[in-house]
């Protein structure tokens, strides 16, 4: 299997240019390759990635399981809601290419794995601290996932109640938000502009991240960036905010202008 693999990634590599990633690598080379650590994942393009990588992409899930249960036929809550489109699909593509991935967002490979170690994969013995181990993945939740499947605060909103009820009062996120927290979405892993305009297309467009797929029990903290007409009293719950996106995720220009 081993084998076969590195057979398979230098055929790979080699068809897309990229011999340097894989000249007569065996297995144990490519997954020791520098590309998966700091600092070189920080500046790894995607396409170097998926030179070995391209199952992350290609695999898709079996439209029926061994049992004979359709995937079609197995569907969560969630997908059954207006803002879920199409087959379904495996985790990786539903943020990299299913057509609302493409359209709202640019997450790349980076942005989600931040290096990992192969030797420090789970604590031996297993241990119910955290042991500060990663699954070698190492893929922060708290500074990935959360910014998108957590609840929606409602309460710093000052909403009555959370969204599914209070939205009855409100109909959009938009009632507010033209004018309020106006400056968002100014990173590279977002596409802002077509967030805007798919929710003046749909309603529920913004709480699709904002606690509409929510699979946590808490909301991010978001920075609290400064927007035209913000008063200059901080309330109580933001004092501890940041004011700007986290270094690696803040556009060009937006590093520029500092
Ligand atoms: C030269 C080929 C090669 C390149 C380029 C490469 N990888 Fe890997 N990667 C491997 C191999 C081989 C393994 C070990 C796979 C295993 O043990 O199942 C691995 C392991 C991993 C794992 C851990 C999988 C696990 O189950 O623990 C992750 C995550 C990963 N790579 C992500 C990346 C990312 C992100 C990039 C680009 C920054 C990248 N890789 C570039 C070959 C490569
Ligand atoms: C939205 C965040 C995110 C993005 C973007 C992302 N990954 Fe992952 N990736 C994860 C998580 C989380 C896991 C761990 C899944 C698990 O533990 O089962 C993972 C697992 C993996 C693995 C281990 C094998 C597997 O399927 O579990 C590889 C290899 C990998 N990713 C490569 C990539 C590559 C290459 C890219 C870019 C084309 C990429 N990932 C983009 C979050 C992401
Ligand atoms: C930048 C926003 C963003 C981030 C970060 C993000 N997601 Fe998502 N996630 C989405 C969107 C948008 C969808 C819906 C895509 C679609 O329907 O095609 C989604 C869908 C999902 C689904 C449903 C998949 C399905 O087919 O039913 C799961 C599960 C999920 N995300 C888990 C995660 C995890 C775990 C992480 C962190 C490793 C993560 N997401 C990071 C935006 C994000
Ligand atoms: C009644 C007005 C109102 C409505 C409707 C409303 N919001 Fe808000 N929202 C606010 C106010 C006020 C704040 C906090 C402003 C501040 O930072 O002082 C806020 C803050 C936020 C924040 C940042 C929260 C944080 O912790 O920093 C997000 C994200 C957000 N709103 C998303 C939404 C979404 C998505 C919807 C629709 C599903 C929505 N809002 C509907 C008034 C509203
Ligand atoms: C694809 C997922 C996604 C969609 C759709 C989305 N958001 Fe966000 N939103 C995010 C993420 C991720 C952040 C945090 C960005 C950062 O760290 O600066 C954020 C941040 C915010 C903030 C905090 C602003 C600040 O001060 O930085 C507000 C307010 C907000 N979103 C409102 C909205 C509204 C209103 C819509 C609909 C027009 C919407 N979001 C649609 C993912 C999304």
């Amino acid at each position: 299997m081993q084998k076969s693999f590195t057979v398979w990634a230098v055929l790979v590599c080699q068809s897309l240019g990229w011999n340097v990633y894989a000249q007569d690598m065996d297995y144990e080379s490519a997954r020791w390759h520098p590309i998966h650590f700091k600092p070189a994942i920080d500046t790894a393009k995607d396409e170097q990635c998926l030179a070995c990588h391209q199952e992350i992409i290609e695999s898709k899930v079996k439209p029926e399981s061994p049992a004979g249960v359709k995937a079609k036929d197995s569907l969560a809550w969630y997908q059954t809601l207006e803002v879920y489109q199409g087959e379904q699909e495996t985790f990786h593509r539903r943020h990299l290419v299913t057509p609302l991935a493409k359209k709202l967002m640019n997450l790349k490979c980076n942005t989600c794995h931040q290096g990992h170690d192969p030797r420090e994969a789970a604590p031996v013995p297993p241990t119910n601290s955290n042991a500060g181990f990663s699954l070698r993945k190492t893929v922060n939740p708290e500074t990935t996932c959360l910014k998108c499947h957590g609840q929606m605060n409602y309460q710093v909103m000052g909403l009555p109640s959370p969204w599914p009820e209070s939205h009855k009062l409100f109909t959009t996120c938009m009632t507010c938000h033209t004018v309020i927290r106006s400056v968002r979405h100014q990173v590279n892993y977002l596409n802002a502009e077509a967030i805007e305009a798919a929710a003046k297309e749909s309603p529920d467009a913004c709480y699709g991240c904002h606690g509409g797929r929510a699979w946590y029990r808490v909301a991010y903290p978001y920075p609290r960036h400064a927007w035209p007409g913000v008063g200059a009293e901080v309330p109580e719950w933001a004092k501890n905010r940041p004011t700007e996106s986290e270094p690696r995720f803040r556009l060009p220009k937006q590093t520029a202008a500092k």
